[in-house]
Parts: structure tokens; sequence; C-alpha cells
């Protein structure tokens, strides 16, 4: 039997491939999203200079504000997606994930492909990723064998308990990140995949150590959804769009204390500008190298989600199904045409917004509207 075929008959590998498959079936930029419910206040005198913007992140030093996040290994087509993420990695230099390596640990025979990410990408900074059952000795194992820069562990309690083999048992979630994070020498990343992080929740990671926090909210790929689709007779499907959208999630995490490199020096919601400045701030910000970086993924269609996601005070922005349509549609080359044109474009609305970095986007003016202002009310937050 040829790697492949033994590959293709384990259930773990088949459940990847599924999840592949219907993402791809799923994906609908068309689909309105919370991110449509953000927008700038067009000041016409206001505008700076593209060639004077810098794209640097204030995330894990990062050249851009934007990264491919985890998703996929373990199988022979997941394997070919690797490596289109791994050039895209080495062309573009930003930040990239694979999918969750916990397979690697029960079939090691799969491990190549997901370091071929690695492999492509020798020196970019790259995601490893895991579930959040593994031991603090698994996750060093699963940093080693990619040669992780850090490493993302999703935690997605609604994409369980929609699949009829998922976990049912979340209770030592808390406890295994905190051994994660003593056990592994590089920054743990804790995201959803796609159901978003509360602020209550972003607080009690923060307070477990992690480096980061990924909301990965709802509106993008929809694990509920997917899940359903593969349980006889589409079961379980009210699970379809659980939880909270990045843009949501954003905003509830907004003044978080210690999260977010650059804090939420200018925030308020609705009312942002130089009269707002400070609103939500605090007044004494710990020092950036110990606060939590704020990544946002989960929706993200274009270049102007990316500033929304920054004005509201994401550090960097992550994606997932957007770019693996043009992946596999199109192929690693012209993935690294979108991310390059992404990146231009994003520079050009930074430009437009007359903001020459990624913190001045946070004193831009933002309005929210229907149910992301909603969301805020009902919440509490003005
Ligand atoms: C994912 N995602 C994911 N996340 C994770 O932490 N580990 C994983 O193994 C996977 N697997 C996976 C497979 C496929 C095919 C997709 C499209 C996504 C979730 C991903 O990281 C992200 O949180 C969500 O997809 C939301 O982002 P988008 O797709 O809306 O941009």
């Amino acid at each position: 039997m040829s790697e492949n075929e033994a590959q293709a008959e384990s259930p773990t590998s088949q459940r990847k491939d599924d999840h592949i498959r219907l993402a791809l079936a799923q994906h609908a930029p068309e689909r309105p999203r919370d991110y449509d419910h953000v927008r700038f206040v067009h000041h016409a005198l206001a505008g700076g200079s593209s060639a004077a913007v810098s794209l640097a992140s204030p995330a894990f030093s990062w050249s851009a504000p934007l990264y491919v996040t985890g998703m996929t290994g373990g199988t022979a087509r997941a394997h070919e997606i690797n490596r289109g993420i791994g050039i895209l990695g080495r062309e573009t230099g930003i930040a990239v994930a694979c999918g969750s390596m916990g397979i690697v640990l029960r079939e090691p025979e799969t491990a190549a492909s997901f370091t071929v990410l690695r492999e492509e990408n020798p020196d970019g900074f790259v995601m490893a990723n895991t579930n959040a059952n593994v031991t603090g000795a698994q996750a060093a194992r699963i940093v080693g064998i990619m040669g992780a820069d850090a490493l993302q562990v999703h935690i997605n309690a609604p994409q369980e308990i929609a699949m009829p083999e998922g976990d049912r048992d979340f209770t030592a979630w808390r406890d295994n990140i905190a051994e994660i994070v003593d056990a592994v020498e590089v920054p743990v990343i804790v995201k959803e995949v796609g159901a978003g992080l509360s602020r209550g929740s972003i607080a009690v990671l923060r307070d477990l150590g992690v480096g980061g926090v990924d909301v990965a909210g709802r509106g993008g790929t929809d694990f509920g959804a997917i899940e359903s689709a593969r349980r006889a007779g589409g079961a379980r499907s009210y699970l379809a769009s659980w939880g909270q959208s990045a843009v949501s999630a954003l905003v509830d995490a907004a003044g978080l204390e210690g999260v977010g490199p650059w804090g939420r020096d200018a925030a308020g919601i609705g009312t942002r500008g130089a009269g707002a400045a400070g609103v939500l701030g605090s007044s004494a910000p710990a020092p950036v190298d110990e606060r939590v970086a704020l990544l946002a993924s989960g929706g993200v269609r274009h270049p102007l989600d990316v500033v929304r996601a920054l004005a509201l005070g994401a550090d960097a922005v992550g994606v997932a199904g957007q770019f693996l349509q043009v992946l596999v549609t199109e192929g690693p080359s012209a993935l690294v045409d979108t991310v390059q044109e992404w990146l231009e474009e994003i520079r050009d609305l930074m430009a437009l917004l007359g903001a020459p970095d990624i913190r001045a986007l946070r004193r831009t003016d933002v309005l929210l509207s229907g149910p992301v202002r909603e969301f805020a009310e009902l919440r509490g937050i003005d």
C-alpha cells in the first residue's frame, strides 16, 4: 500500500480532506459579513503618501500585518496545499501556518505533509498548530518537528460538538494550555476556528501566559456547517454561525489590559478620532514585549477587511478560506500575486486614511452599524 493510500484510509486524514472539500464548497465572498458594518468617515484632506506607509506589525515583529492561518496537513492533497503556503511565505515574507499536527503524533508518516511548508520557507515565520488536548511534551515535539517560530493552539468546542467523533469534555483545556505555554520555547497563540473569542476568554488566556490570541471569528469558514454536512442527514446544523465575528470580538476586546502590543490608545466605538483618544485606553500600558498579540482572522475577503480589523485593534489579520480558494483554483504563483496585490492595496488604503503605520490606524474615525453596533450595545460597550 502506498503512503498516500495508507493516509487516505485513516479516519483523521479522511476528515482533513473533507474539511478542504467542504470549506471550498462553502466559500462565498459575496455573503454579507459584519465587516460591512465597519465604515471609515472619509476626511478628504487627511490623505498621506503610500510610499511613506510602514506595514510593520507589532505582532512578533512581522514585516506585514497579514498571515495565513492554520488549515491543513496529513493527506496528499494537504501536502500540496502546504507546499503552496510555504512558497507564499518565502515569496512574500508573510507569516504562515499549517493545520493541526495532532495526526503526526499518531501517524508519524504524515509529518512530511506538514514540514513541506518549512522546507519551502526555511527562513520565514512559520506557525505549527495543535489542538488543546496535547501534553506539554507533545506540543514541544510538534514545534520541533516543524522547526516552528510559534505554536497555534486551537480551541474549537462548537466544532467538536458538531462532529460525531468530536470531544465532549473540554474541562482540561485551561490546564493543558498552561502546561503547553511552560513546555514550548516559542510563543503560543491560542485561536478559535471560526466562532470568535470573547473578552473573558481572552483575559483568561492572557493570564495563562500565552503570547498571542487569534479571535478567529464567525462569518467565513463555518465549521458548524462543515461538520453538520459530514453528518448523516445534516444533523446539528443549528451550530452553523455559532459565536461572534472577528469584528465583534475586536470590539469586545477593546481596552483589555495587556492585550495588543500597542493597546487601544485611541479606542472608542463609533466616536473615534483625535477627541476620543484615550477613551478606552489604559493609562499605564504594559511594556510592548509583555503584552499579548491580538490577532484577528475569520471571514476576511479583501484588503479593506484587513484594514478594518487593524483599525479596530488587531495587530495582524489572518486569512484561511479566501487564500485556500485562490491556491486550489489558480495555483501557488497566483496566490503569491494575490498577496502582493493585497499588501499594496493595504498600503494604499492606509494612505487614503492618513495612517502612516498600524498604530495610526487606531486613531481613524470608525463607524459601527447594524449587528456590530447591536452587539456592542448588548455587551454594554459604548
Ligand atoms: C481550518 N481552520 C483550522 N484551524 C486550526 O487551528 N487548525 C486546523 O487544523 C484548521 N483546519 C482548517 C481547515 C480548513 C480547510 C480551513 C478553511 C480552515 C480554521 C482557520 O484557521 C480559521 O480559523 C477559519 O477558517 C476562519 O478563517 P477564514 O477561513 O474565514 O478566513
